[in-house]
C-alpha cells in the first residue's frame, strides 16, 4: 500500500516503481531522516499538536528503528519509493497508528532538504579535517625542504631557483582556500528547512526556532517556496569541491612528471605506486593519475546539478530528487582522493641531488645577473639585453653563466666584477629571495607560520 495510495485507482506500473524510486541511493540519508523526524515529533508534542505521550512513543520507535537499520536487520523496500517513506512505513508497522501521526505538518519536500542539508554539514566537517591534516603534512615536509633548491619554472621552462619548501607551500595555500570555501558553504547548509511544508508552509502552529535548535541548526528559513527548492548549498559545495579537485589534480600532475626518469625529483613509495602486466620494469603513478582523472567526474557532479536547476519553476519538482547522486558522488570522490593523496606525499622520497643540479642548468640564474648589473646602476632593460647575450655565447661555448671567466665578462660589461661569481650560485640566488613570499627560507618559515596560525 502506498502512503499516497488514497487518489489512485489502479496500483503504479512496475516500470515506474522501479524508474522513480530512489531507495537505492538515499538510504544513506537514513540517520539524518531518523534524527530529523525525532526533532520534528518532539516539537510536534512540545507545541501540542500531538501529545507528549505519542511525542514520546514516536521518538522511542525511531530510536529503535535507527538502531536495528545500524545493525543490519532493515531491509528497504522498493515501492516504499524513497528513504523517508521506508522510514514512516516501518515505524507505523513497529509502534502502529501512532505511527501515522509523525508526517503532521510536514512534506517529504520539506524533509528531503533537512535531510541532506544535515549530511552535507557533517561530510564538510569532515574534509576540512582532512584538509587540515593534509595542510599539516605539507607545512611539515616545506619545514624539511627550506634549503633543497629546484628549478621554478614558468611555460614548463626552467625559470629561476626556488626552494622545494616554496613549492609546497604554494599548495597549502590552495588548500586554505578550499576549507574556507567549504566554511562559507557551511553557512549556507545551515539553514533550517522544515516547516515549508511542501510548499506553502503549513496552518499548524509550529514551533521552527526549537526544531532548529534541537537538530542544531544556525538559522530558520524565512520563505517557504525557497526553501523547499533551494539547491544552492549542493552546487556551492560541488564548486568548491571542484576547486579542492583541480588543486590536487595539478598537484598529481607534478607528481607525475617529476617521477618520470627526465625529471626524477621525487621516487613514489612503493606501497602508492603500481606495476605493469607485460613491463616488468615499470613503477607507475596510478593514483596520482587517477585523482587527475576522478577531478573531472567531480565537474561532471557540479554541471550537472547546476543543468538539473536551471530551468526549473518554483516550488520542488522531481528532477530535484537527481540532486543526490551528483552531491554524494562528489563527496565520496573528494574523501577518497584526500584519503589516498597525504600519504602518497608524506611517504615520497625527495631526490635533492636532481632537484638542485636542474636548478643550476637551464641559466634560471640569468635574472639574478641582470639584477646584479641592474644594483650596479645599468638601466634593468639594457642589463636584460647584456645578459640575453651572455647567455647566447654561453650556448655556443656550451658553459653557465657561472663558469665565464672574468675576462669574458668584463667584455660583456666593464661593469661586472668579482663578486658577480657569489651572486650567482642557485643556493643564493633562492635565498636572497627573501621578500615576503619569496623561496628564501626565512620568506617560507614565516609562511608556514602564518599558516599554522590560520589552522
Ligand atoms: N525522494 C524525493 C527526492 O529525493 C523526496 C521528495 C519527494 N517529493 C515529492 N513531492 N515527490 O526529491
Amino acid at each position: 500500500m502506498k502512503l499516497w495510495g488514497g487518489r489512485f485507482q489502479k496500483t503504479t506500473d512496475r516500470l515506474v516503481e522501479d524508474f522513480h524510486s530512489s531507495i537505492s541511493f538515499d538510504q544513506r540519508l537514513y540517520k539524518q531522516d531518523i534524527k530529523g523526524s525525532i526533532a520534528h515529533a518532539t516539537m510536534l508534542g512540545k507545541v501540542g499538536i500531538i501529545s507528549p505521550e505519542e511525542a514520546a512513543q514516536i521518538a522511542a520507535g525511531l530510536q529503535k528503528l535507527l538502531e536495528e537499520i545500524e545493525g543490519g536487520q532493515v531491509e528497504f523496500d522498493i515501492a516504499a519509493e524513497d528513504i523517508h517513506m521506508n522510514v514512516e512505513q516501518l515505524l507505523t508497522a513497529k509502534i502502529g497508528a501512532v505511527g501515522k501521526k509523525l508526517h503532521t505538518a510536514r512534506s517529504r519536500n520539506d524533509q528531503v532538504a533537512v535531510d541532506i542539508r544535515m549530511y552535507l554539514k557533517d561530510e564538510i566537517t569532515e574534509i576540512r579535517a582532512q584538509l587540515k591534516e593534509l595542510i599539516e603534512t605539507l607545512l611539515d615536509l616545506a619545514e624539511q625542504h627550506l634549503h633543497t633548491v629546484m628549478p621554478g619554472y614558468t611555460h614548463l621552462q626552467r625559470a629561476q631557483p626556488i626552494t622545494l619548501g616554496h613549492h609546497l607551500m604554494a599548495y597549502t595555500q590552495m588548500f586554505l582556500r578550499d576549507r574556507e570555501r567549504l566554511a562559507d558553504c557551511y553557512k549556507r547548509a545551515d539553514v533550517l528547512p522544515l516547516g515549508s511544508g511542501a510548499l506553502a508552509g503549513t496552518t499548524f502552529p509550529l514551533d521552527r526556532e526549537y526544531t532548529a535548535e534541537l537538530l542544531g541548526f544556525a538559522e530558520v528559513s524565512d520563505n517557504s517556496l525557497d526553501a523547499v527548492s533551494d539547491r544552492d548549498f549542493a552546487v556551492e559545495f560541488c564548486a568548491a569541491a571542484s576547486l579542492l579537485m583541480m588543486h590536487l589534480s595539478r598537484f598529481c600532475e607534478e607528481i607525475i612528471l617529476w617521477s618520470t626518469g627526465e625529471f626524477a625529483f621525487i621516487e613514489l613509495d612503493d606501497a602508492y605506486s603500481t606495476g605493469s602486466s607485460i613491463m616488468p620494469q615499470k613503477k607507475n603513478p596510478d593514483v596520482a593519475e587517477l585523482i587527475r582523472g576522478k577531478t573531472g567526474r567531480v565537474y561532471g557532479d557540479l554541471t550537472g546539478l547546476l543543468t538539473m536547476l536551471k530551468g526549473l519553476p518554483l516550488a520542488y519538482n522531481k528532477d530535484m530528487q537527481e540532486d543526490k547522486e551528483a552531491l554524494f558522488d562528489a563527496i565520496d570522490t573528494v574523501k577518497g582522493c584526500l584519503l589516498v593523496f597525504r600519504p602518497m606525499i608524506a611517504t615520497m622520497t625527495v631526490r635533492q641531488d636532481n632537484m638542485a643540479k636542474a636548478a643550476r642548468g637551464g641559466f634560471t640564474n640569468a635574472t639574478d645577473v641582470a639584477d646584479y648589473l641592474a644594483k650596479k646602476g645599468i638601466p634593468f632593460r639594457e642589463a636584460h639585453e647584456i645578459v640575453g647575450k651572455a647567455v647566447f655565447y654561453c650556448l655556443q661555448q656550451n658553459k653557465n653563466l657561472e663558469e665565464l671567466t672574468m675576462q669574458e665578462y668584463q667584455e660583456l660589461s666593464p661593469v661586472f666584477t668579482d663578486d658577480i661569481y657569489a651572486a650567482i650560485g642557485v643556493e643564493y640566488c633562492a635565498a636572497a629571495r627573501k621578500v615576503r613570499g619569496g623561496p628564501a627560507p626565512e620568506a617560507v618559515q614565516q609562511a608556514i607560520a602564518r599558516t599554522r596560525e590560520k589552522l
